[in-house]
C-alpha cells in the first residue's frame, strides 16, 4: 500500500528547530536532491517563511518560491496558510486572501494546507474556493486538540464540513505533538470511514509520540505523513523521515522514497545544522521529549513562554497556579486550540490573573476581540458573566468577520507606490507593512548602486 510522505525541512522543521532562519542559499545546492527522492510534497513556503524572508534574511519570499520551483520539477511544493490570516496575525479582507492564493499558486505552490485556528471554516472558504479556482489542490486542516467538547464525532463532523467545501484532502494538525497513538488510530479510522478524500496526519515529536502516533495512524488507513530528515527531524519538529521509511517499509508499505538519496540529502544538512548549533541558534532543548505536554495539555512552546514571561516578573513560583489557572481561561473561552494565536492569549491571560491576585483585573486587547467575535466562532460556549464583565453591553458579533473588511488590495497598490514592481510586491507590502516597506526600499536602493556601478563600467 502506498503511503505519501511530505518532507517538511524546509519549512516546518526548519521554524520549529531554528526559528526559520534558514536562508535560501544554505539548501539551494540539495534541491535537486530533494526532487529525486520520490517525496510527495515537499512544504516549503508559507507558516513563518514568509516573515522572516523579509524580517531577518533580506529575501523576497516570492523570488525564493520561483527559485525553488526553476530547481524542483517533480515534486509538489507545499505551503501552509493561516486562512483568513495568510501569513499573519490578523483577518484580511476577502480580495487580499484571493489575490495572496493566486499568486501562491502562479509562482510555483501546488498544494495550499488551509486552517483556522478555531476550526471556524468561514475562515477559510475563501482560500478554499480561491485555490481550487486557481488550479491548485486545496487542503483543509482540522487543529487538533484535547477538551471535554473535543471528541471523535466532532472531528468527523468538521472533516465531512471540509469535504463539503470541495477540498481535495483533510489534514488533522496536531501541533502540540499531543496525539496519541490509539487517539490517531480512533481518529484516522473514523474519519476514513465517513470521508471519500484522503487524510493526512501531521504531528510534531514535542512529546516523542510523533512516530508511534504515525505508524497507527498509518495502520488506520491514513494516506499521507509529514517528516524531516533526520538531520532536521524530532524534537519539536516532526519526525525523521529515513526512520518513518524504515519502519513503514518494513511492514510493506510503500513510500516511494528512494533511501540512498535521502542519505544524500541527510549528509548534506548535518553540517548546515552543525553551523546553527555553533551559533546558538539551534538550543539543545528543542531536540529531546518534553512529556511535561501531555501532563499540562499545553504545547511545548506555549510552557516555555510562560515561564519566560513569569520569570520576568520574578514570579517563576507561580507557574504551578498558572498552570492550574489555564483549563479555567480555557473552559471560559470555548475550549479554543492552544495554536497561535489563542495560545497567547489564554497563556498571557492565565497569567495575568494569577499575578494580579484577581480574575480579569485586566484583559489584553486580544482577549476582547476574541470575547467579541472578530477571530471566529468559539469551538464551545463562552463564560456569560465574562462576556458581561468584558464587554458590557457591547453586543458581540457572530457573523463572520472578514465580511466587515473594506478590500484592501487597490489602496495598498497606491500607498506603495512605485517602490513594487509587481502585485506580489504589494501583497508583502500588505502583509508585513513596516518590514516590507524597508525590503522594497532597500532592494531599490542596491539596484540603483548596481545599475550606476554598470554605467561606470561601460
Ligand atoms: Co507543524
Amino acid at each position: 500500500m502506498k503511503i505519501n510522505i511530505t518532507e517538511t525541512v524546509l519549512r516546518d522543521a526548519n521554524q520549529s528547530l531554528i526559528a526559520t532562519r534558514m536562508p535560501f542559499s544554505d539548501f539551494e545546492p540539495i534541491l535537486e536532491k530533494i526532487d529525486s527522492a520520490g517525496y510527495y510534497s515537499v512544504e516549503c513556503w508559507g507558516g513563518a517563511t514568509f516573515d522572516s524572508c523579509l524580517r531577518y534574511l533580506n529575501e523576497d519570499p516570492w523570488e525564493r518560491l520561483r527559485k525553488i520551483k526553476s530547481k524542483m520539477k517533480h515534486t509538489k511544493l507545499q505551503m501552509l496558510l493561516r486562512g483568513q490570516n495568510l501569513l499573519g496575525y490578523r483577518h484580511y479582507p476577502d480580495d487580499v486572501v484571493r489575490k495572496f492564493v493566486e499568486h501562491s499558486i502562479s509562482n510555483g505552490i501546488d498544494i495550499i494546507r488551509i486552517f483556522d485556528a478555531l476550526n471556524d471554516f468561514r475562515n477559510i472558504e475563501v482560500a478554499v474556493a480561491q485555490t481550487l479556482k486557481s488550479g491548485g489542490h486545496a487542503q483543509g486542516a482540522i487543529c487538533y486538540t484535547i477538551s471535554p467538547i473535543h471528541n471523535i464525532e466532532n472531528y468527523v463532523k468538521l472533516g465531512k464540513e471540509l469535504e463539503g467545501m470541495g477540498v481535495d484532502s483533510i489534514c488533522i494538525k496536531d501541533m502540540s505533538g499531543i496525539l496519541g497513538p490509539q487517539e490517531a488510530f480512533d481518529l484516522i479510522t473514523a474519519l476514513k470511514a465517513s470521508v471519500k478524500i484522503p487524510v493526512f496526519l501531521h504531528t510534531h515529536s514535542t512529546t516523542g509520540l510523533g512516530p508511534i502516533t504515525y505508524y497507527k495512524a498509518v495502520e488506520a488507513g491514513c494516506d499521507g505523513i509529514d517528516c524531516a530528515i533526520s538531520a532536521f527531524g524530532g524534537g519539536t519538529s516532526q519526525p525523521a523521515t529515513e526512520s518513518l521509511h524504515y519502519a513503514l517499509t518494513q511492514a510493506g508499505y510503500d513510500t516511494g522514497l528512494d533511501p540512498e538519496v535521502l542519505k544524500a540529502i541527510n549528509d548534506f544538512f548535518l553540517p548546515v545544522k552543525e553551523r546553527f548549533i555553533k551559533t546558538g541558534v539551534l538550543e539543545h532543548f528543542v531536540l529531546g521529549s518534553d512529556t511535561n505536554a501531555l501532563i499540562y495539555q499545553v504545547p511545548g512552546g506555549m510552557l516555555s513562554n510562560l515561564i519566560a514571561q513569569l520569570k520576568q516578573f520574578n514570579a517563576l513560583e507561580k507557574l504551578p497556579e498558572v498552570l492550574q489557572e489555564i483549563p479555567v481561561v480555557r473552559k471560559e473561552l470555548g475550549y479554543p486550540p492552544l495554536v497561535t494565536p489563542m495560545s497567547q492569549i489564554v497563556g498571557v491571560q492565565a497569567a495575568t490573573n494569577i499575578l494580579m491576585g484577581e480574575r480579569y483585573k485586566s484583559v489584553s486587547k486580544e482577549l476582547r476581540a476574541y470575547l467579541k467575535g472578530e477571530y471566529g466562532r468559539p469551538p464551545g460556549e463562552l463564560d456569560a458573566e465574562l462576556v458581561k464583565k468584558v464587554l458590557g453591553d457591547e453586543k458581540p458579533f457572530t457573523g463572520r468577520f472578514a465580511d466587515t473588511l473594506e478590500p484592501q488590495f487597490e489602496k495598498a497598490k497606491q500607498e506603495i507606490g512605485s517602490l513594487a514592481k509587481s502585485d506580489e510586491d504589494v501583497l508583502s507590502y500588505i502583509a508585513f507593512p513596516q518590514i516590507a516597506e524597508q525590503f522594497l526600499k532597500n532592494r531599490e536602493e542596491s539596484t540603483a548602486v548596481k545599475v550606476s556601478y554598470t554605467i561606470r563600467k561601460l
